[in-house]
């Protein structure tokens, strides 16, 4: 047991208590921050005096040779350490010697943890924005090459209305936009370095804690150390918008199962992105979009451990806050995960455009276009849903779609239809006509696609 606060203890730990309060087994992962930081401290120390010039560069340098030495397997990170700090600073002290023992002036683990913690969730949030960026690539290019790959549209899961793949896939788009706008928002406000609040009431050493903010790329120090070291909000945000894009890849997964079945056969999955059956030999499943699925419930657990651990805790550092890392780097392995298999996923994954045409022509999606054309010959509206409903189930009773009746069936009906209720409910004036902003009309969908390739081009 390496521990930094043996001083004022008569016993050793017990060995179960160390076990159970040791965090070095998952903050293993934040030494590249924790060096991080621990540079920029040391140089804000010499440069205000408060070490000397020399003491700041042995401190820097034994910083640097601790990480290549982990990184290049030369030196290894064991259980023997509390958690990081303790094991970078006992490092250092056995390379350097007593400059060591000043490298943790003027800071205490709980500022340290907390800069540790925001470099590590501020780089990841990159890395997803850059994962979330690829998908919307993809999706960007799914929608250009599918202006004219006709679908139905659903509401309640019932056929509704036709639709296009390009604009079934661009709802997508408009809420992975928005994941990529919610990771920005969360950078931009979790961007104020914590490091020198110390335990809790900041120090009485002259620290520059604008010199190191500016130092680790933030845009300023926090204004109030007792919540420098006790907030953790931006974590339960990223959470929060981590779970958002689960929700969002888990609904986008759940209908790509549902157009990879046999029963709709919409969409056929790559091999690459599909498994078998130990025991049936014709099956060919799609784990990966039912993982993706079902990951989603790992993602909200850790959102709401988070915010059921920071519900009873007063101010400012309590131990409970350990609990913020594994569960946020597993999410945060799981989304990116997620990300990244979902991408290639759709990216492979044939459209069937025929059955979909097909499937869009069944089930009635015309008749809104049907009701909307006596409209346009002077019924009134209500009369002529009445209408269209009695010749729908006509149709059904008679098998056949709006498209194959006769003129004499419409006119039986009702004498306002002509020989061009025809060209008015196929399927592609159904599309064509809707062409306001945001609808699947051609021309509509066209200007989204240009909105969207200037956005992507200038994220
Ligand atoms: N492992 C601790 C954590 O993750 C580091 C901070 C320890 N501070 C303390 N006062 N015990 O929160």
């Amino acid at each position: 047991m390496a521990q930094l606060w043996g001083g004022r203890f008569t016993k050793e730990t017990d060995q179960l208590v160390y076990n159970f309060n040791a965090s070095i087994s998952f903050d293993q992962r934040f030494l590249k921050q924790d060096i991080t930081g621990s540079i920029a401290h040391a140089t804000m120390l010499g440069k205000t005096g408060i070490i000397s010039d020399e003491e700041s560069a042995q401190i820097i340098e034994g910083l640097k040779t601790i990480l290549s030495d982990v990184e290049n397997g030369k030196l290894e990170i064991t259980s023997e350490y509390e958690d990081v700090h303790s094991f970078v600073e006992a490092n250092l002290i056995d390379r350097i010697g007593d400059a060591g023992k000043k490298l943790h002036t003027g800071r205490s683990r709980n500022d340290q943890v907390a800069l540790d913690m925001k470099l590590y969730t501020r780089d990841e949030i990159t890395n997803i924005k850059e994962l979330v960026k690829e998908l919307m690539e993809t999706v960007h290019s799914l929608m250009k090459d599918n202006l004219d790959t006709y679908m139905p549209g659903f509401t309640h899961l019932q056929k509704a209305q036709p639709v296009t793949f390009a604009h079934h896939a661009g709802a997508y788009m408009e809420m992975f936009k928005r994941d990529y706008s919610r990771l920005s928002d969360i950078y931009d406000r979790m961007n104020i370095c914590p490091l020198g609040a110390g335990a809790l009431a900041g120090t009485t050493y002259p620290l520059d804690r604008e010199l190191t903010a500016e130092l680790l790329g933030f845009a300023g120090p926090t204004l109030n150390s007792m919540d420098s070291v006790s907030d953790r909000d931006y974590v339960i945000e990223l959470l929060s918008a981590l779970s958002t894009i689960s929700m969002h890849l888990s609904r986008f997964s759940e209908e790509i199962i549902i157009w990879n079945s046999n029963e709709y056969q919409f969409v056929e999955l790559d091999d690459a992105y599909s498994t078998g059956s130990s025991i049936m030999p014709q099956k060919k499943n799609p784990d990966i979009a039912e993982l993706v699925r079902g990951k989603t419930g790992r993602v909200y657990a850790a959102l709401v451990s988070m915010l059921t651990s920071m519900k009873g805790i007063p101010l400012a550092y309590n131990k409970d806050m350990q609990e913020d890392k594994e569960l946020t780097f597993d999410a945060i392995d799981t989304v990116k995960g997620c990300i990244a298999l979902f991408n290639g996923m759709i990216k492979t994954m044939k459209l069937n455009k025929e059955r979909m045409r097909r499937s869009a022509m069944e089930g009635f999606t015309n008749a809104t276009d049907a009701a909307d054309y006596l409209v346009k010959k002077g019924v009134p509206f209500r009369d002529a849903h009445g209408i269209i409903g009695r010749l729908v189930l006509y149709s059904i009773d008679n098998k056949k779609s709006l498209d194959e009746l006769s003129l004499d069936e419409y006119k039986a009906i009702c004498p306002v239809f002509e020989d061009d209720i025809y060209e008015a409910i196929s399927l592609e004036t159904c599309v064509s006509l809707r062409n306001t902003i945001g609808a699947p009309g051609i021309e509509a969908m066209k200007k989204v696609i240009a909105i969207n390739e200037d956005y992507l081009k200038n994220l």
